[in-house]
């Protein structure tokens, strides 16, 4: 565990060879409400502490330690890892790519498309506000669901999450988590019909904090047109029948939303890679989008997706508001 070699086949046939001298090369490890980072420089020039900043001030206070269980999944992914994070630094893409699935849990009056509530940048990191359909089964789940019937026109709920929504709004959690509680930071519009705040850490943390529950996402490169996704969720344990019921839905859900997202992505990936578009058009709720690559050129990285594609054919810095 400390990095030492400690043994050489037939090392009697090296000349003078020092073990000692070819240990493993040391990196940093420190740990911030629960989670492990690394750092390659075994010397840091600034403290995880100091790294997270403003934004891990905020969210000190969010019951982290009270959500420990977990479920999770994994894939490699055929894309830049970058272009994976972007396919979670904004939620306009939600209405169309999970149009059949997930379509209604960022809905809020008046906000059809998911526009955010707020949002914030920060030096290395930014996050966005969402706001929340409660009778969405990806909503808040301490919204009260209300069963009704749907006005003529509307999409009928599948009875299975119908099922999952009546237990969700059962659920005894409402209790210990409540959005009242939530530290200054989270929800900071403090918008009751709030669903969570993504936050995402540079380069490779993904969070996204709900009110009982919250979503950690880490994207490894491994190579540069393939990306490890490892996506886990954290939540209370179940307490009845119907909240397991519930986490389940949740989470076969879940599974099939990632799967609409890296079918996306990696057709992305394949058109830039074909060379025949040479930059990507934003828009103006993919800011988050904008801000990672302003970080990520000043870390020294231009080459988007690996393909020597840009974000925009301009500078990153003006399309930043
Ligand atoms: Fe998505």
């Amino acid at each position: 565990l400390q990095g030492k070699l400690t043994g050489v086949p037939d090392e009697d046939q090296f000349f003078d060879l020092k073990k000692s001298e070819h240990s493993l090369p040391p990196i940093s490890v420190a740990t911030w409400e629960g989670f492990i980072f690394i750092n390659l420089d075994p010397n840091p020039k600034e403290s995880l502490v100091e790294y997270l900043g403003v934004r891990g001030e905020e969210l000190q206070g969010y019951p982290f330690n009270k959500l420990l269980s977990c479920h999770s999944w994994h894939a490699e992914i055929k894309c830049n890892w970058k272009m994976a994070v972007d396919a979670f630094q904004e939620a306009y893409h939600v209405s169309f790519v999970h149009k059949h699935s997930i379509s209604d849990a960022f809905k809020v009056q008046g906000n059809s498309l998911a526009h955010p509530l707020t949002l914030k940048l920060y030096n290395h990191h930014h996050m966005l506000s969402l706001g929340s359909d409660p009778q969405s089964v990806y909503g808040n789940p301490l919204l009260k669901y209300e069963e009704k019937t749907e006005a003529v026109g509307t999409p009928q709920k599948k009875p299975i999450e119908a099922a999952a929504l009546r237990f969700a709004a059962s659920s005894t959690g409402g209790t210990e988590f409540s959005i009242d509680r939530l530290p200054a930071g989270v929800n900071p519009t403090k918008n009751p019909n709030w669903n969570g705040d993504i936050t995402v850490f540079f380069p490779n943390l993904f969070t996204f904090m709900r009110v009982n529950y919250y979503q950690a996402y880490n994207f490894w490169p491994l190579a540069v047109d393939r990306t490890r996704f490892e996506g886990r969720v954290y939540y209370a344990q179940a307490e009845n029948a119907g909240e397991r019921f519930y986490e389940e839905y949740r989470k076969i859900m879940l599974r099939d939303v990632l799967l609409e997202d890296w079918s996306t992505v990696e057709r992305s990936q394949a058109v830039m890679a074909s060379g025949v578009r040479t930059h990507m058009v934003l828009q103006d709720n993919e800011i988050l989008l904008r801000n990672f690559r302003r970080v990520l050129e000043s870390y020294g990285g231009k080459d988007y997706t690996g393909n020597g594609i840009s974000l925009c054919d301009e500078g990153g810095l003006s399309h930043v508001r």
